[in-house]
């Protein structure tokens, strides 16, 4: 079934299910979503719906910590400048200066709100240096655990408020839409079924699409569902091509593929091959410290080269004081990680290779957070606010989470005061016909394994075009199908993400940020210095300047 004739994936009828109104209907509790809720809650009644519990999204999962130009020989212009150089073009400046401008009152009011960032022996906030910042200017909390104190603070702000109620192990479908406006979702819980939720306004906040790859830092909650969401609902979507690896992920047979933060690379560490060779500086002038994009590619080459499936991380080269004064309290996260698969950081190399890591493309908005349909706003790593371009700057994310997740929520507060409230509505939506046993963990590793062999770090004509042959073949039967679990839904979204990315790769002829085509090296500013944008409501995807 091709794509574009999906628009539910899910059968409901107003007379059968129960439903609820509420004035804004949050999808998604981690920076983005919990810091909309707040804002939103000052005025209007706010429904949040997370699929799982409140704390578990990529926003626990962030390390290295959250870039702000806040020490005195920094400055927002330097930051600006290090973002857009990143970009490799595609960034919109105006984005750009607004967010990191913004960023700053962000940072300080995690500190009013109870954030606890690291701090020097001098009592100044510890700043770390990250790959393409020039100033030392990553704010972290106990060394590395930067998202879960930010995500402590904000869910602990949003069970307490009067205006906001959490709905958790809920899982949203479907967007329920009238006259290009959205006004609302069917949700599904284990313990109450299916629901419809009648909202004057929804945000999507559901962060991104990592679990789409067989290698990835991104947990299991990153299936693109909003993305899959409002592709379904008509919603322009931008930059699907551009999905970021990340250089160093532990590769450890049983283990999750847990993030490695590039400050370890930071402090000191080597990568090393089996060997013993310190092959990045065949690479780059950087070494270890090169742009993202650049360590992944040498990594996966020096891999080929070498018949291994791994590189390694070393620290063993540094002396013991630095071992017990700097990376064991500055990575106890990873200090303990390691340990428990009997890996001594201080001494033992540690396999790592690369994955995917961030969504740059999503959910198309402008800088208040308004999608293509009215009613309907996105915010984080699901929306796409061309902060990023082709490639992001490290810790510049949850920045953009926690400035878009304020800003939507004053542009929500603003058309609320115009949108009608809202009755009631009688609506029937027929299931998808077929009811096919369909082995869904089946279907989603032959997926990931596809993506991340045909449309991963390096790509070409041939591989996109048989990639995308084999999602068209999937999509036939899986999309048509009734599935009457979250697996089943997860596996249509990710489904949609995944066919939507590999067409916008094959469609972009040049390498460019995170995006490298072996048949096309180099970056061709002449035709492909705009973003390609891909919508159900228009055949074909369109090059948007
Ligand atoms: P998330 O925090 O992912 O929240 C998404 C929410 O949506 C979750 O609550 C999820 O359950 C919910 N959801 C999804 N689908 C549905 C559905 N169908 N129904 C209901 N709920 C749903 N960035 C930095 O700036 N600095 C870092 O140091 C950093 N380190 C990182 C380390 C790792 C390992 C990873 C994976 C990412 C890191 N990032 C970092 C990126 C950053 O964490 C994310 O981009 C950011 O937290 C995204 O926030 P968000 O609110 O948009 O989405
Ligand atoms: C890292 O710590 O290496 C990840 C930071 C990020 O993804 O922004």
């Amino acid at each position: 079934m091709p794509l574009k004739d999906v628009r539910y994936i899910t059968g409901v009828s107003s007379f059968d299910v129960p439903h609820r109104l509420t004035d804004v209907l949050v999808i998604g509790s981690g920076a983005a979503g919990l810091r909309c809720a707040i804002g939103a809650a000052t005025r209007a009644k706010v429904l949040v719906v997370t699929k799982k519990g409140v704390e578990e999204s990529l926003t626990l999962l962030a390390q290295g910590g959250i870039a702000s130009p806040i020490s005195s020989d920094d400055s927002v212009e330097f930051h600006i400048k290090d973002t857009i150089e990143t970009g490799c073009g595609l960034c919109d400046e105006r984005t750009v200066r607004m967010i990191i401008k913004e960023g700053v009152h962000a940072v300080e009011e995690l500190i009013k709100w109870g954030v606890n960032f690291d701090k020097s022996s001098d009592g100044s906030y510890a700043l770390a240096s990250e790959g393409g910042h020039s100033k030392p200017r990553v704010l972290r909390s106990s060394g590395d655990a930067t998202g879960r104190e930010i995500e402590r603070v904000l869910s602990e702000r949003a069970r307490n408020h009067p205006n906001i109620t959490i709905l958790e192990n809920t899982f949203a479908i479907d967007l329920l839409t009238q006259n290009n406006r959205c006004v609302g979702a069917i949700l599904f819980s284990s313990k109450g079924g299916k629901e419809i939720v009648w909202a004057r306004a929804t945000v999507l906040a559901t962060g991104g699409a990592g679990q789409i790859y067989r290698e990835t830092t991104n947990s299991e909650i990153a299936s693109g569902d909003g993305i899959a969401m409002a592709y379904r609902a008509g919603a322009k979507l931008r930059d699907l091509e551009f999905v970021q690896f990340h250089p160093t992920a532990l590769y450890v047979a049983g283990a999750i593929r847990a993030l490695i933060s590039e400050a370890v690379r930071g402090e000191g560490a080597y990568l090393i091959n089996r060997f013993g060779e310190r092959f990045m500086l065949r690479y780059h002038p950087k070494a270890e410290l090169a742009p993202r994009d650049v360590v992944s590619r040498a990594i996966l080459s020096d891999m080929k080269r070498t018949h291994d499936t791994q590189v390694y991380l070393t620290l063993s080269h540094l002396n013991k004081e630095t071992h017990e004064n700097r990376v064991k309290k500055r990575f106890p996260g990873l200090w303990r990680l390691c340990a428990a698969f009997d890996i001594d950081l201080s001494r033992d190399p540690v396999p790592v290779r690369p994955a995917a890591h961030y969504f740059i493309g999503g959910i198309k908005t402008d800088i208040f957070g308004r999608t293509s349909i009215k009613g309907l706003f996105a915010a984080g790593e699901t929306a796409s606010t061309a902060l990023h371009g082709a490639n992001r700057l490290a810790s510049n994310s949850l920045l953009e989470s926690l400035v878009m997740g304020k800003r939507t929520a004053v542009s929500v507060l603003k058309y609320l005061r115009k949108c009608p409230h809202l009755a009631p509505k009688t609506i029937s939506i027929p299931p998808p016909k077929w009811n096919e046993r369909i082995l869904v963990r089946d279907v989603e590793d032959s997926l990931r394994s596809l993506m991340w062999w045909q449309v991963g770090i390096e790509r070409n004509a041939t591989e996109l075009e048989d990639a995308l042959k084999r999602l068209s073949f999937w999509c036939r039967y899986v999309l048509r199908n009734n599935f009457d679990t979250p697996d089943g839904w997860r596996l249509q979204n990710m489904l949609t993400v995944a066919y939507l990315v590999t067409e916008s790769a094959l469609m972009r002829q040049e390498s460019r940020g995170v995006h490298y085509r072996t048949d096309f090296p180099q970056g061709d500013d002449k035709k492909w210095r705009c973003h390609i944008e891909v919508s159900r409501r228009e055949s074909r995807s369109r090059k948007e300047k």
